[in-house]
C-alpha cells in the first residue's frame, strides 16, 4: 500500500510539472514516505532523515505517510530540517502545500483525516510495466488492539466500482495484465455508487476486463471474508489462486484480547471454504507473537494452527507497542527475549511446512508471469498464480524480451521459499 501511495504521489507531482530523479543527491525536494506499523519502522525514519540531512544541504525535505500522520508537527522538533509533513489522506493537497513552501511558508502540514477526494489521483507513475496496484478502499473501521492504522489512515472510504473498473480498463490498454486490488480491509468494500457491487462482484468484474489475466487482492479480514469470494474464484480463472487471510493468533483468548472479532473456529470455517474450492488456493497469513498476556499454551495453539492450515507462507512479527492503541493499557507485557524465542520457533516450524507444501508442486506444469532474469544463476524469475517464485531455464537464448509474458513451466525442485523448473 505504501509503495502504491508513493506511485500516486510521484504521479500527482509529475502532473504538476515536477520531474523525478534517480538519487536523493540530485533532488531539490526529497519526500520520505514512512510506515509506523511497528516501532522499528518508525525508528528507521528518524535515522534516515539524519542521514539525508548530512549529505543534502539546501534541499527541501518532507515526511509523508503514517509516521507523518502520527507524529504531526512533532516531526519539526525531532528533525528541524523538515519543512513539510503530510499524511496519506491529504496527498491530493501536496501540490498546494508545495506552493505554500515556495511562497515563503517555512513549515506546512496536511494532517486532516476527513478528506473525501482520496481516490482522484490525476496521474500515477507505476514502477512495474506489467503488474499494477489499484486502491479500492482506504482506511480501517476495525479496532484491533495492537494496530495503529485506524489512527494513521482514518476511517474507511470505498471507491466507486465504475472508477475502479475505468482504471482497470485503462491499465489493460496500457499493456498491464496483472492487477492487485488494495485496501486495509478489502472485504468491507461497500460500493458508494448505484451499481452497489459487493467486493466479490467487483473482484469478478476486474477479472473480466479484456486484457487482464491475473487479479489478486490484499488484505482480507476474516470477520468480513465471505464465501462469495471463493465462489467467484471458482468461476473466474483470472482470479489468482491466492488468499492472504491474516489470523494473528491461534488462541481464542488472545484473539479476544486483540479485539479481532472472530474465533479460531470462525477462521477455520473460512479455511475450509478455500480447501474445498476447485482451485488449488495458496493460503498465507500474518502472525503476531508475544501479544500481552500470550501464555505458552496460547502460543502452542498458534503453532498447532500452522500445522492445521498448512500455510504456503506467513509474515510473522514480534508484538510492538504502538502509540494510541488499546493494547498499551493491557497488563502482562512479554519480555523481548521471550518474543524473540517464540518468533524463532514459529518460523522454524513454518519452514518445514513450506518445504512440504512446495514439494507437492514437483512434476506440475504451472503458468508463470516472467518477472525478470537473474544473471547470477542464469535463470528466469517467474511468478505462479499462487504467487510462488518459480525460477526456470528455457531453451530460448537469454536477452529475449520474455519479461511480462506468460509461459508454462514444469516444476523440477522445491525449496522452502521458491520452486525451480524448466519452460515447456
Ligand atoms: N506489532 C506487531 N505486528 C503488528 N502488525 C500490526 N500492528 C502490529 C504491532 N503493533 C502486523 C499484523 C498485521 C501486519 C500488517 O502487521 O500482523 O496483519
Ligand atoms: Fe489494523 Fe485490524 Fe484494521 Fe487490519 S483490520 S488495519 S490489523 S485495525
Amino acid at each position: 500500500m505504501n509503495v502504491h501511495d508513493s506511485e500516486k504521489v510521484i504521479g500527482t507531482l509529475m502532473d504538476k510539472g515536477y520531474g523525478q530523479v534517480e538519487t536523493p543527491e540530485e533532488a531539490d525536494l526529497v519526500l520520505y514516505n514512512t510506515c509506523s506499523i511497528r516501532d522499528k519502522a518508525e525508528q528507521k525514519v528518524f535515522s534516515r532523515l539524519q542521514e539525508f540531512k548530512r549529505h543534502n544541504k539546501g534541499k527541501t525535505f518532507g515526511v509523508l505517510g503514517c509516521v507523518a500522520q502520527q507524529e504531526g508537527e512533532r516531526i519539526f522538533e525531532k528533525a528541524p530540517h523538515v519543512s513539510l509533513v503530510c499524511g496519506s489522506a491529504s496527498y491530493n493537497h501536496l501540490p498546494q502545500l508545495l506552493v505554500q513552501l515556495e511562497t515563503g511558508n517555512r513549515r506546512v502540514t496536511g494532517l486532516s483525516l476527513d478528506t473525501e477526494d482520496t481516490f482522484d489521483t490525476p496521474m500515477t507513475r507505476r514502477d512495474n510495466p506489467h503488474r499494477a496496484y489499484i486502491t479500492i478502499i482506504e482506511g480501517c473501521d476495525k479496532a484491533c488492539a495492537y494496530c495503529v492504522v485506524p489512527y494513521t489512515r482514518g476511517p474507511e472510504r470505498s471507491r466507486a466500482s465504475e472508477s475502479v473498473l475505468a482504471e482497470a480498463r485503462q491499465l489493460a490498454e496500457l499493456g498491464y495484465s496483472e492487477i492487485q486490488l488494495l485496501g486495509q480491509n478489502v472485504n468491507s468494500y461497500r460500493d458508494p455508487s448505484a451499481a452497489a457491487f459487493t467486493f466479490a462482484q467487483l473482484l469478478d468484474a476486474v477479472g473480466r476486463v479484456p486484457g487482464i489475466r491475473r487479479v489478486r487482492f490484499t488484505t482480507s479480514h476474516p470477520r468480513d471474508f465471505g464465501k462469495d469470494i471463493i465462489d467467484a474464484m471458482d468461476e473466474n480463472p483470472n482470479l489468482c489462486n491466492q488468499v492472504h487471510l491474516p489470523v494473528q493468533s491461534g488462541s481464542n483468548h488472545v484473539l479476544a484480547a486483540m479485539q479481532r472479532l472472530y474465533t479460531r473456529e470462525d477462521y477455520m470455517r473460512r479455511i475450509e471454504w478455500m480447501k474445498n474450492s476447485r482451485r488449488n488456493i495458496a493460503i498465507t497469513t500474518d502472525i503476531i507473537v508475544g501479544f500481552p498476556g500470550e501464555s505458552e499454551r496460547d502460543f502452542d495453539q498458534t503453532l498447532a494452527l500452522l500445522e492445521e492450515v498448512e500455510y504456503d507462507s506467513i509474515f510473522s512479527f514480534k508484538y510492538s507497542p504502538r502509540p494510541n492503541t488499546p493494547a498499551l493499557g493491557l497488563d502482562d507485557h512479554i519480555p523481548d527475549g521471550e518474543k524473540g524465542r517464540r518468533l524463532t520457533i514459529l518460523q522454524e516450524k513454518q519452514r518445514g511446512i513450506q518445504l512440504r507444501r512446495n514439494a507437492e508442486y514437483i512434476g506440475n506444469i504451472e503458468e508463470v508471469m516472467v518477472e525478470g532474469f537473474n544473471k547470477a544463476t542464469g535463470q528466469w524469475i517467474g511468478r505462479t498464480s499462487q504467487h510462488k517464485t518459480l525460477n526456470f531455464t528455457t531453451a530460448q537464448p537469454a536477452g529475449q524480451p520474455l519479461t511480462g509474458t506468460y509461459l508454462s513451466v514444469r516444476v523440477l525442485r522445491a525449496g522452502p521459499n521458491s520452486l525451480v523448473g524448466e519452460a515447456v
